[in-house]
């Protein structure tokens, strides 16, 4: 490599457009063989992070370097050896599945016997013999989804981005998906990996960057974020009538409560805390207020689920506070 020990080595990194900062200063890097993590919520700057690092977008500022190269300057070697999952599927609607792999696998240059291996393997390996003689435009969308992350392994690559790569497809179908991405990253392949669903982000990656509002709040592995913030604790209570208008709201804008969900199902509030001890007298205080009864109050360990709406809910509090204060 030239110009950079990493696979991707990325520094204040920007983009904007007009007034929206739609991806801030972001800075990290990822090393060989490494599965690196974008979770974040919609919106967040994931999709245009990786439109820039694939060289579909300009950046506004910062520097990067995609397996060594400049990604100002040196752009073609870079989607030489890169492979891209987009966030939209994009073949060609009137041909078959079979076809529409050969047709890619052409374009990549991959010679004949080669391809036909690939293909009988992907297809086998992704479930779509049921579906390989189809028109794409007769798939569902998780067989879309399906076909479009196996057509990338046709080709040889040293980076892969995958861009929600799992959206639509089936618990089971998911995890064959996830196991061979995590077959080919044993064979050596980096991945820069994008999801807004924790439990998929902490089954592959070895290194999870939390992203919201275009700024990566936190970077660390998947354990380790258990560790810092898996130890917060859950308060969870019922009410005795249906909560009026503005209740919700009013928990959820306390200085010490991160932000307050209802489960329909089960009729219960929950929120996440480091400090119990203060958030529910809080509680009491507020429903008291609306003259509402707490049939019952208690406290849970939080999830890991828990701990990433905590990080993302407290970061939007303080972006507010610095924009109104
Ligand atoms: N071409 C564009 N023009 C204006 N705003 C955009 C454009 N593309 C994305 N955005 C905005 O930038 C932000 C980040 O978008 P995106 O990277 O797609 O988020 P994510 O993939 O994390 O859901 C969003 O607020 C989005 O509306
Ligand atoms: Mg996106």
């Amino acid at each position: 490599m030239t110009t950079s020990e990493y696979v991707i080595d990325v520094k204040d990194l920007t983009k904007r457009f007009g007034e929206k900062m739609a991806v801030e200063n972001v800075t990290f890097n990822t090393k060989r063989s490494e599965v690196f993590g974008f979770l974040g919520p919609n919106g967040a700057g994931k999709t245009t992070t990786i439109k820039m690092l694939t060289t579909l977008l300009p950046p506004t500022s910062g520097t990067a370097s995609v397996l060594g190269f400049d990604l100002k300057t040196q752009g073609r070697k870079i989607r030489e050896r890169i492979g891209v999952v987009q966030q939209q599927d994009s073949f060609d609607q009137g041909l078959n599945v079979e076809t529409s792999m050969e047709v890619y696998g052409l374009i990549w240059d991959v010679p004949k016997k080669l391809r036909r291996d690939r293909i009988d393997e992907l297809i086998e390996r992704f479930g779509m013999h049921d579906f390989r003689k189809l028109a794409t435009l007769d798939l569902s969308a998780g067989q879309r989804r399906r076909l479009q992350v196996a057509r990338e392994f046709i080709h040889d690559m040293d980076l892969l981005f995958l861009d929600e790569p799992t959206v639509g497809l089936d618990p089971i179908v998911r995890r064959n998906v996830l196991d061979y991405i995590k077959d080919k990253v044993k064979d050596g392949l980096t991945i820069f990996f994008t999801t807004h669903i924790l439990e998929e982000a902490e089954y592959l990656c070895d290194r999870i960057a939390v992203i919201n509002q275009g700024r990566i709040i936190q970077i660390d592995t998947p354990g380790n974020l258990k560790r810092r913030f898996g130890s917060a604790k859950a308060v969870e209570f019922n009410l005795q009538e249906e909560s009026p208008p503005g209740f919700v709201e009013n928990i959820s804008s306390q200085e010490s409560i991160s932000s307050l969900t209802y489960d329909k199902s089960t009729k219960t509030y929950r929120t996440t805390t480091s400090r119990p001890e203060l958030v529910i007298p809080e509680i009491y205080r507020i429903a008291d207020r609306f003259r509402l009864t707490i049939s019952s109050i208690f406290i849970a360990q939080a999830t890991l689920e828990d701990a990433f709406i905590n990080m993302v809910t407290e970061d939007d509090k303080e972006t507010k506070g610095r924009e109104t204060g």
